[in-house]
């Protein structure tokens, strides 16, 4: 039931707030009778210490639950301390990489189907590891066979192209991260921090939200494009691989994400005032590094759209010439939650006006049961 939007894709992005409530809901303790901020997930509980003694944790997974974990890769290395490497399930399959018993290797999957992830969930528990399973899907038989797990109770999602998922499946990744991290003094005011931006990201989605109308105008600008460059970095590389994605899919436009650091080995050539070029440079610690990126991608005469913390429009825009995106700013490792929606707004708005399928894009499924 659609209520009174006009798409799934839509429905999924504005309940955000609401999926993200539910995520949370009885996994963060705080205030009232037990002061100290803590992390309850059920499914984990028995398996915490196993984890916690692993030599590396491998996130695995396709598509947008790939990102998702690449977007909380750098919270869970400085939480838990051990090494976090990142695979694609089909990549991994097609190396037959190694997998060790020392290893907790974590499955991310919306639907819990995906032809590609359950067999390289087969590969690593035939190669001992302790696998993890982190799905919306109750029963779905990534969660029946991993060992443990997660469900993100984000509610069925059914535009092909994952929007809610995505935001839910991240903040489960940020809880992992505070559930195996140690609660340290030194790392007290940290997790603090994250749990109570966790408890404000409903409301800091809502608000972004309201940016609906502003990336309608700016799809009507970007109708009748042949490609879109997504720059990112940090916590955000994942936002510009997601972005771009969201992009490709639904609205079928070519889109890249591509990470910033690596901007002069490459891309930077395809820069020039026709080409437009979305950069995220919101408040954290690549901040200065993002603005450089700017002003290089300026002297290039790039056609500059910055997406940046409220606030921050006059020094992130060179000579005032681009178009900016400001968004709320939270803690940073809960950034990309946030960062997320306008570019899945813009994803929906050029389909509709490119007169596209939104729902149901061609020659992509939901859930991608074979190989
Ligand atoms: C569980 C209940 C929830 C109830 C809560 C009360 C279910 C599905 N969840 O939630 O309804 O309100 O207790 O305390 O009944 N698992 C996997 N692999 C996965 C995902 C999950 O093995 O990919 C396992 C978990 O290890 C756990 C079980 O499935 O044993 C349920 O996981 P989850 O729903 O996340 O647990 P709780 O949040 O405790
Ligand atoms: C398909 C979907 O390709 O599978 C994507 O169209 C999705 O939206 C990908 O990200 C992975 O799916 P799942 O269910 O394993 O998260």
């Amino acid at each position: 039931n659609k209520g009174s939007y006009k798409h799934y894709m839509q429905k999924e992005i504005h309940e955000q707030p609401e999926s993200l409530t539910t995520t949370m809901r009885g996994r963060l303790l705080r205030g009232g009778s037990c002061k100290a901020k803590t992390v309850l997930l059920g499914g984990l509980k028995d398996h915490l210490k196993t984890i916690r003694q692993s030599r590396r944790i491998v996130f695995i997974g396709c598509g947008t639950s790939y990102n998702a974990a690449l977007a909380a890769r750098p919270i869970l290395e400085e939480l838990s301390g051990i090494p976090v490497t990142m695979e694609i399930a089909s990549d991994l399959l097609d190396r037959q990489g190694p997998i060790y018993r020392e290893d907790t290797a974590v499955f991310v999957s919306q639907s819990g189907e995906t032809a590609d992830t359950l067999s390289a969930l087969e590969y690593a528990l035939e190669n001992g590891a302790l696998c993890v399973g982190i799905t919306n899907t109750v029963d779905s038989a990534i969660a029946r066979n991993t060992h443990c797990g997660v469900h993100i109770n984000a509610g069925a999602e059914i535009g092909v192209a994952s929007t809610k998922a995505y935001t839910s499946q991240i903040v489960v990744m940020a809880m992992l991260a505070l559930a195996i991290g140690g609660d340290t003094i030194s790392n007290q005011a940290r997790r603090e921090a994250i749990i109570d931006g966790v408890f404000e990201l409903p409301n800091k989605v809502r608000e972004v939200l309201k940016l609906d109308g502003m990336m309608k105008d700016l799809a009507q600008e970007l109708i009748a494009e042949q490609s879109l460059l997504v720059f990112g970095r940090g916590y955000n590389y994942a936002t510009s691989l997601e972005g771009a994605l969201k992009v490709k899919e639904v609205a079928l436009m070519h889109s890249e994400g591509i990470l910033a650091g690596e901007m002069k080995h490459g891309p930077l050539a395809l820069v020039d005032e026709t080409l437009p070029t979305l950069v995220i440079a919101t408040r954290d610690a690549c901040f200065s590094k993002q603005q450089s990126v700017i002003q290089q991608l300026h002297a290039r005469k790039g056609r500059l759209i910055v997406m940046c913390s409220k606030g921050d429009a006059a020094s992130v825009c060179p000579g005032g010439t681009c178009r900016v995106i400001e968004v709320p700013q939270l803690e940073d490792c809960l950034q990309p939650v946030v960062n997320i929606v306008p570019l899945q707004l813009l994803a929906y708005h050029l389909t509709v006006l490119r007169g596209f399928n939104v729902d149901q894009p061609r020659n992509l499924a939901k859930s991608v049961t074979t190989q």
